[in-house]
């Protein structure tokens, strides 16, 4: 049977875990897919999609930008790439600024150039310090912040529309970031005691085929016009868990006791005690991953995820 291609997108970020099960999911649904990724990048978790996809590497400057969302001529474009630091250093600040203000505003400028004026942008809770309107967590946050203030020149300038779609705590399987889950999970192969905060936190985990079903409703509402200016999602679970509670549904699952030492160590500066939580709902999307069930698929693949 022969797919009906539904038209052109571009995706940044696509070499990272959620960019990853996005472009999978994207190609099942017949799009033709082309990735903008950094020169050097591997493209590692999408290599065995290559021969699918058309891939445009980066170099850097605002003209290169522009000459491959010319030809690309998407219909729509995800924004996933970024830089992301939970604590930065003063040498990670030109890196953190190139990657999460200067690329994207490149970009946006590309596309208005060219005449693409849908963007799914991909931003973080973490903009959302104690349910404010706005405060960063940290400096990645912050610059994460610092794109959308700029977006507002491209937004009364030109037919720009954008759904930005704010992450949580993600996971599923392929996941090569060293984060709570693989933590976890290389703590269970182990036996030394592993220092915790006292885990009193609460974590909103969201499973990974739950947050790409969010950045096809969100490019859907974006083709159906349905979007003004600039809209503003959480892509939430509406559960989050205390820290110690989920490891202890781990646990559970994984029939075994983990070596952690709850309060071993301080909470971080900052700490995330209770997440965002008064954002509007994405219409239409709900997740529909229990974190049981996520859990257990993940731990019964065997896979160090
Ligand atoms: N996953 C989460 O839990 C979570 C939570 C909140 C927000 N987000 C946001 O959601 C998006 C996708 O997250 P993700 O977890 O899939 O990210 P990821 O696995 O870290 O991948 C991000 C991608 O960004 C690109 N990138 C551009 N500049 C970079 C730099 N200086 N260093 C490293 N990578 C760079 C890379 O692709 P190329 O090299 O191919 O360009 C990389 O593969 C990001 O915008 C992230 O900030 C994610």
């Amino acid at each position: 049977m022969r797919t009906v291609v539904k038209g052109t997108v571009l995706v940044t970020g696509a070499t990272g875990f959620v960019g990853s099960h996005l472009v999978r999911r994207l190609l099942a649904d017949g799009w033709r897919v082309h990735l903008l990724i950094r020169a050097g990048s591997p493209l590692k978790l999408v290599a065995e999609l290559e021969t699918r996809l058309t891939v445009h590497r980066y170099h850097g400057t605002a003209e290169d930008l522009a000459a491959i969302v010319r030809q690309a001529a998407p219909d729509l474009v995800y924004h996933l790439a970024s830089l992301f630091l939970a604590q930065h250093r003063p040498e990670d600040i030109e890196p953190l600024i190139c990657s999460n203000v200067l690329f994207p505003v490149q970009l946006l400028e590309a596309m208005t150039a060219n005449g693409c004026h849908r963007l799914v942008n991909a931003g973080t809770s973490w903009q959302h310090y104690q349910n404010r309107g706005y405060s960063p967590v940290n400096l990645y946050a912050a610059s994460k912040q610092a794109f959308e203030v700029l977006m507002q020149y491209y937004l009364e300038t030109t037919p720009l529309r954008v759904v930005t779609l704010k992450l949580f705590d993600t996971y599923g399987p392929g996941d090569p970031r060293p984060k709570l889950i693989k933590l976890l999970n290389t703590v269970a192969r182990q036996s030394t005691l592993l220092a915790m905060s006292p885990g009193e936190q609460l974590i909103d985990l969201v499973h990974i085929d739950d947050v790409v079903e969010a950045f096809v409703l969100a490019g859907e509402r974006l083709l159906d016009s349905l979007v003004e200016g600039h809209e503003s999602f959480p892509v939430s679970s509406a559960r989050p868990l205390p820290l110690r509670e989920l490891a202890a549904l781990y646990e559970k699952i994984l029939g075994k006791k983990l070596p952690l030492e709850w309060g071993g160590r301080p909470y971080r500066p900052r700490e995330v005690m209770v997440p965002w939580n008064d954002g509007r709902p994405l219409p239409g999307w709900r997740p529909r991953v229990g974190l049981e069930q996520g859990l257990a698929s993940i731990i019964e693949s065997g896979e160090n995820c």
